[in-house]
């Protein structure tokens, strides 16, 4: 397959885009688009700016927490819902937008008055009665009910509440949460959440976090999920199904849950036994797990084609091969504690996870990173692994290509060989650790790697990341 390329600004690479940002921050910002400091205006802009998915996000406020109460039958696929939301205004807001699709609006207010409202593709506008002030906190209650559609990807995958035969699979990567909740739907803004979800009896609903408790009353069942640590919108999930539940702690005090369809129980069992040590390996390697809960949510959800690393509990669409495991839960330390401020930069979540696995794989006695490194450098330079460099995917639809996962992973392996085993573990923890609960840039981790080892790394990062076509190998 060949990939359209588009040119995109800061294509020129590392070292130009580090000047950029040093000198010209407002023609930086120009450049991202929407985001411009605009302080003349007090209408939130319906993007952060982000060219991959100029509506994704919202400008004007940060969201502090999301209050999600959800009612979902998976028989009429009705769901009813309620999300508050604890946000502080950045700039004085007369309007300002959040990211919602489909699901009907019954009921909106701000600060527990009655505001206006209106829908405009993914963007729910809202004017609240009196103007928010710079820095004032306000809370945003909003109702609604419906039947939630799925979204479409640009590559093509489906995103978001995607219904199975006995529930839902919630996913929301990069774009889908705005099926089932409002949001500022970009990893930028990262938010506490507390989840309380009701199906009927004999259905499990599995969301992020620790569960605070579960009631059955009536011939319904309501889970109450709290996520403590910062998270990003896209992670959130409250799949519905009929689960196996396991629950346990590990020798760390981590609270794992597990929630299993039985159509993939045999399948799973074997590896998500595993779990414990292969936090344990992570956390060795990149520093402290980051959550409080762990786990995984193994779904039988056959026409997704994907898992997604939802905080605290990865969930898979049917049971997961042990690379897959190790994958998902390498992303809570490089994708959901340490998040992206763009999606260009989507590499280093899914370059770091798959060098996870094959550094996994050789501490395994398996094949070691340099053969899988010299099987992917074998193909020859009209292969799809060539078609566009990892730091530049070009758009939306192309983030989750080859180039960024193996590609991405051969970086990492260029960067261990030119830095040597010991600095480049320290620069991978010290990556994780610096940036937990924050977000990291490109340009943020190659200076790091430079700090890190003495070296200058540009040559090395322009090729792997930013060059067209097969780059030189050292
Ligand atoms: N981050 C997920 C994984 O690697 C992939 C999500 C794919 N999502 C999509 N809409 N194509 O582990
Ligand atoms: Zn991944």
């Amino acid at each position: 397959m060949t990939h359209p390329r588009r040119p995109v600004p800061g294509r020129s690479g590392v070292l130009a885009r580090r000047t950029v940002v040093a000198t010209v921050p407002f023609a930086l910002a120009a450049l991202l688009g929407a985001a411009a400091p605009a302080s003349a205006t007090t209408t939130g802009p319906s993007g952060v700016g982000d060219p991959y998915f100029p509506l994704a996000g919202n400008g004007g406020y940060h969201v502090a927490h999301y209050g999600l109460t959800l009612r979902y039958d998976p028989a009429s696929r009705h769901l009813d819902g309620s999300a508050v939301l604890t946000a502080r205004a950045t700039r004085k807001l007369t309007r300002f937008d959040l990211d919602f699709k489909g699901l009907k609006v019954t009921a909106l207010t701000v600060d527990h008055v009655k505001a206006a409202f209106r829908r405009d593709g993914q963007e729910l506008v809202i004017t609240p009665r009196k103007a928010l002030r710079k820095g004032e906190e306000f809370r945003v209650a909003v109702t609604y009910a419906g039947t939630p559609q799925q979204v479409t990807d640009p590559d093509g995958s489906a995103d978001g509440w995607i219904t199975t035969d006995d529930g839902a699979f919630v996913a929301g990567e990069p774009q889908g949460a705005m099926t089932w909740f409002p949001a500022d739907n970009h990893p930028k803004d990262k938010a506490s959440y507390d989840f309380t979800i009701t199906v009927p009896r004999g259905s499990g609903a599995v969301a992020n976090g620790v569960l605070l408790g579960q009631r059955t009353a009536h011939g319904q069942t309501t889970y109450r999920w709290h996520q403590a640590e910062p998270m990003a919108a896209y992670l959130a999930t409250a799949t519905v199904g009929t689960f196996q539940v396991q629950q346990y702690r590990t020798s760390d005090g981590i609270q794992v849950y597990d929630a299993v369809d039985p159509r993939e129980a045999t399948a799973a069992a074997p590896v998500l036994k595993k779990l414990p040590s292969v936090l344990e390996w992570e956390s060795k390697l990149f520093g402290p797990y980051p959550f409080r809960s762990a786990g995984s949510i193994v779904d039988h959800a056959p026409d997704v084609g994907y898992a997604l690393e939802t905080q605290g509990r990865p969930l898979y669409d049917s049971a997961p091969d042990l690379s897959t495991l190790v994958h998902e839960n390498a992303h809570q330390w490089f994708g959901d504690s340490v998040s992206l401020t763009s999606w260009q930069d989507i590499w280093l979540n899914e370059g770091f996870a798959t060098y996870t696995e094959w550094l996994y794989t050789e501490q395994h006695g398996g094949k070691t990173a340099q053969q899988k490194f010299d099987a992917l450098y074998a193909r020859k330079a009209s292969d799809g692994l060539w078609a566009f460099p990892p730091g530049d995917p070009g758009s939306g639809a192309d983030i989750f290509g080859t180039p960024v996962y193996a590609r991405g992973a051969m970086t990492l392996h260029e960067l261990r060989k030119a830095v040597g085993d010991t600095t480049f573990l320290r620069i991978l923890r010290a990556w994780a650790t610096d940036h937990r609960y924050g977000h990291g840039t490109t340009s943020q981790f190659v200076r790091l790697a430079e700090e890190k080892s003495g070296k200058n790394l540009d040559a090395l990062f322009h090729a792997w990341l930013y060059s067209d076509g097969k780059p030189a190998t050292s």
